[in-house]
This record gives C-alpha cells, structure tokens and sequence, in this order.
C-alpha cells in the first residue's frame, strides 16, 4: 500500500530560482534564504520519496486567463519547465508517475472532486522552486531525485477554491494513495505564499504575525484555518497571500495529529514572505522523529507487569 509519510509547505518565489540559476546562493541576501533549507534537504535525503505531490499554481505558464481550471492533475509520463519570459529554467524534465496520478484522478474523482486531468503540461516556477529548495541543485543533464504528480491550483484568478475545499480535496487525495496498491513512500507539498502582494497602492506589504499564526496553526489546530474566508487572506496577507490555501490541500493529506520536523520563516526575498515548514505523520510509515519516546506505562500497569513476573518465575 502507498502511504503519505510527510507534508513540506514552501514558498515558490520566482527570484529564488533565479538567484540559484545565476550563482548567487553565496551572496548574504540569498545565503540567508538557502541556508534556512539546508536542513530540510539533509532530512528529504533521509526520507527519500519515492514519489512527491506538489500543489502549486500556474502562473500563465500553461494556462492563461482564456482556460484557468480550479484543480488540474498532472498524469503525463514527464512535465518540461515552461518558458516564463527568460527561457525554461536550466532544470532537468520532471518525471511523473502517471500510474499512481491516474489512479488518484479515478478516486478523487468518483469522491465527486471533478479535477481536470492533464496529459500534457510545461510547468513552472510554482513547481520548481520549491524542488530545488527542497532537492537541492540539479544540473539540466541530471535527474530530479523521485517523479513527481504536479498538482495544479487557481489562486490567480477569482473565484479560487476555499480552504475546507482544499483541506477536504487533501483528505481525499490521501484516501486515494491508500488504495494503491505499490507499496511507495509519498510527501505532499504545498507551495506558495507567505504574505505578499506584488501591485496596487499595497504592493510589498507583508504580514509576519498573519504568517505565524497560519504556521502555528498549520502544525497543530488547521481546523482553525479552514474556515478563513477569501477576504481575510487579501485583507492580511495581501493580493497573491490567497496562494496559501494551497497549503492546505497539503495539510489535509496529513494525520489529524502530526509532528512538526522543522520550520523557517525570513522576511523579505524580493517582496514576499518566505514561509517553510515539515510536518511528519505519525501513523504507519510516518517520517515523525524516530527518537519520539514510547509512551510510559502507568504504575499501576508497571505493578501488575511485576506480579505477573513473579508468578511466571514461581511456576517455573
Ligand atoms: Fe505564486
């Protein structure tokens, strides 16, 4: 059976991407971005997937404002990155895994989530950032680590979905990787946000007590979060803060109860929020904290272990 073993939340700032494409990582502005992902690569290494689910949105890369679907599954055999104005980014193909993306388009599909299914898309930014955070550096000739479903939501145009309707969509793309039958290691990502907003008369504002909250309570009380409508979004955390809605598809995927692994938060890189966190399950197959200790049992449990003992050595 495959299982989701973990959820990574990540922002998916274009000029991350850029900055890495030319060699800037080392510069203090950049190095203070990179480093805060050093140690989430270091746990992806230990982990290894064997396949990630990346929500992300598209930012008229492969679609436009001519067609925009609410939910666009990815289940080609591979996802070449999309010309975004500068050429493709210099990174490798992305593989999919289009037995595993199918079956999850059938399920969630007959739960009366009406995805649209895509057999051929370029992907962007959205996507890609988040990869690299996450995967580290890999040269155009190489290969990412593990195929990848992308997972494609409007946030760009309105209306986009609510938060319980990503929450629930989460919930249901869990239930369909439990019914395949392979047995593989799965994470989810949620990409987008934090805070920002890049024009209007509030272009820049960014939101880090807004951003907090939503992290604090991503880890350990989302119910809370899925009730906040599209307006507070906007009115917090800006015009494009919306993308974090996809982090709850994310979340939704994940044990109600989960172990939070790592966090990061830096503010700005170019005008937005940086926001990343690993949230691990806890239940079969959980990538949680190996060394979480076992529970204690109680004394009275203890006394009775010890009596049964005895008369266990007395009939022997
Ligand atoms: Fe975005």
């Amino acid at each position: 059976m495959a299982r989701i073993v973990a959820g990574i939340g990540s922002s998916h700032v274009p000029a991350i991407g850029a900055a890495l494409d030319n060699g800037k990582t080392e510069e203090p502005y950049w190095k203070r971005i990179f480093s805060g992902f050093e140690k989430s690569q270091a746990w992806m290494r230990e982990t290894k997937p064997d396949v990630a689910i990346i929500v992300y949105n598209d930012h008229a890369s492969a679609f436009s404002v001519e067609m925009i679907p609410t939910f666009a599954l990815g289940c080609a055999a591979e996802f070449p990155p999309a010309d975004e104005g500068w050429g493709p980014r210099p990174v490798p193909v992305v593989q999919g895994h289009p037995a595993l993306a199918s079956h999850i388009a059938q399920s969630v599909i007959l739960d009366e989530f009406d995805l649209t299914i895509c057999n051929k898309m370029e992907v962007d930014h959205g996507m890609t950032v988040p990869m690299n955070l996450l995967f580290g550096k890999v040269e155009k000739s190489g290969q990412w680590p593990c195929p990848v479903i992308p997972l494609a939501v409007n946030v760009v145009m309105y209306p986009p979905p609510t938060g319980h309707r990503c929450y629930m969509l989460g919930r249901a793309i869990r239930k369909a990787v439990e019914s395949y039958p392979e047995d593989l290691k799965v994470v989810i990502f949620g990409t987008g946000g934090l805070s920002h907003q890049i024009s209007g008369p509030r272009a820049g504002l960014i939101n880090s007590k807004w951003d907090t909250n939503f992290l604090d309570n991503l880890s350990k009380n989302p119910q809370k979060l899925i009730k906040i409508p599209h307006i507070d979004y906007m009115r917090e955390a800006g015009a494009e803060g919306i993308e974090m809605v996809m982090w709850l598809i994310m979340r939704g995927a994940l044990d109600d109860k989960v172990d939070e692994v790592y966090r990061f938060y830096t503010v700005p890189a170019s005008n937005t929020a940086v926001g990343h966190i690993i949230l691990a399950n806890r239940g079969r197959g959980g990538a949680a904290r190996k060394s979480r200790a076992k529970p204690k049992r109680s004394s009275g449990k203890l006394k009775r272990a010890a009596a049964r003992a005895r008369v266990d050595r007395l009939r022997g």
